[in-house]
């Protein structure tokens, strides 16, 4: 059909956290984090920065990379959960921010694994007789507004960043699209593992909510961990099945960042070790812009050249998960 990647961008935060910066703030040590996780620093935004702030910025990003302006998309998806306000949405912020037409907009929560979310509902609303053919798809999380920086099971997790991609439906029949096979999914009798708690419907906010820390992210971790490694195994397995590809064939595998451990489980079940990118250690775990990141970063250090077939895969609060072959 012609639906292809035609640009990436991203936008990390200035500041950089070290380890060496939590040990002073809490019970931990860089030891201990980069065992367990990988991780040895973390961006963070600045107090006044939004996620649409960050999301506009990786837009512009992806647009120079892409060749195009604002005004020539014709559907803009936000994939977050740190969104500036309940609502407007964080891509009708961004579609002003960024000066693009008046386009639809809206935002999709599937935590850690909206990327690729928004990428399958993207390529759908392109490859239908919705016919869109310009789409700007953007992750734009600053997770840090929901750290407790006092618990050093979560804080050390974490860091700001957004990432995007633009898809141009080019018209020619002989452009083979970039989706080749996905499966999203996801297990709502789970949801209890990482939750943030209080400041929605259920439990408005409150000096009490704040009060009792409701506001920041709550989490399972070895439960999360064992979920993350079984639903990215069976979903990266379906996708290879479905498509026909095997596993040699892949150039790169791109798994959500959230902890070296989870990654290197993954990619030892699968057999596919030496393939995989990586950069959970410069980031932290950036929620649904890590996949972003790590394409961004193939693409512009020109690691990844046309044709080439990579394989993605996130999994997060929900539990959401998904896996997706994309030809670049
Ligand atoms: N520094 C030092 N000690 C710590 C720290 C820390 N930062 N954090 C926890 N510990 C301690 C615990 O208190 C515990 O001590 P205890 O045995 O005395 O009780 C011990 O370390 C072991 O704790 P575990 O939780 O069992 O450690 P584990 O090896 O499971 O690693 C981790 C914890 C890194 C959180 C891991 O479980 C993990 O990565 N889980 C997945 C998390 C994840 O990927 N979440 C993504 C969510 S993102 C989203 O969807 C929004």
């Amino acid at each position: 059909m012609g639906i292809r990647i035609k640009g990436t961008g991203r936008c990390i935060p200035e500041k950089i956290l070290t380890n060496e910066d939590l040990e002073k703030m809490v019970d931990t040590s860089d030891e201990w984090i980069v065992t367990r996780t990988g991780i040895k620093e973390r961006h963070i935004a600045e107090a006044e920065q939004s996620s649409s702030d960050l999301g506009a910025q990786a837009a512009l990003n992806a647009l120079e990379n892409a060749g195009l302006t604002a005004d020539q998309i014709d559907l803009i998806i936000v994939s977050t959960v740190t969104p500036d306000h309940a609502f407007p949405s964080v891509s009708a912020l961004i579609q002003k921010k960024i000066g693009a037409g008046k386009c639809p907009c809206f935002d999709i929560e599937a935590a850690c694994s909206g990327l690729l979310y928004a990428l399958n509902t993207a390529y759908g609303m392109m490859a239908s007789p919705l016919a869109y053919k310009r789409v700007l798809v953007v992750a734009a999380e600053k997770m840090t507004s929901l750290v407790d920086w006092q618990d050093r099971s979560t804080c050390v997790l974490f860091g700001d960043a957004a990432a995007a991609v633009v898809l141009e439906n080019d018209g020619d029949p002989n452009t083979p699209d970039f989706y080749i096979a996905g499966e999203v999914a996801a297990d709502g009798s789970v949801s209890d593992i990482l939750i943030v708690p209080a400041g929605g419907s259920r439990t408005p906010a409150s000096a009490e909510t704040v009060a009792n820390k409701q506001h920041y992210i709550q989490m399972g971790g070895p439960k999360t961990f064992q979920l993350a490694v079984t639903s990215m195994v069976s979903a990266c397995r379906n996708v290879l099945e479905k498509s026909g590809v095997s596993p040699d064939e892949i150039v790169w595998a791109i798994p959500h960042q959230a902890n070296r451990r989870i990654i290197d489980a993954v990619a030892g079940k699968l057999g596919i070790p030496e393939k995989v990118y990586l950069n959970v250690d410069r980031y932290g775990n950036t929620s649904s812009a890590s996949i972003g990141i790590c394409l961004d970063e193939l693409n512009r250090e020109g690691k990844i050249k046309k044709g080439d077939l990579i394989l993605t895969a996130s999994f997060g609060a929900g539990l959401t998960w998904a896996a997706l072959l994309i030809r670049w």
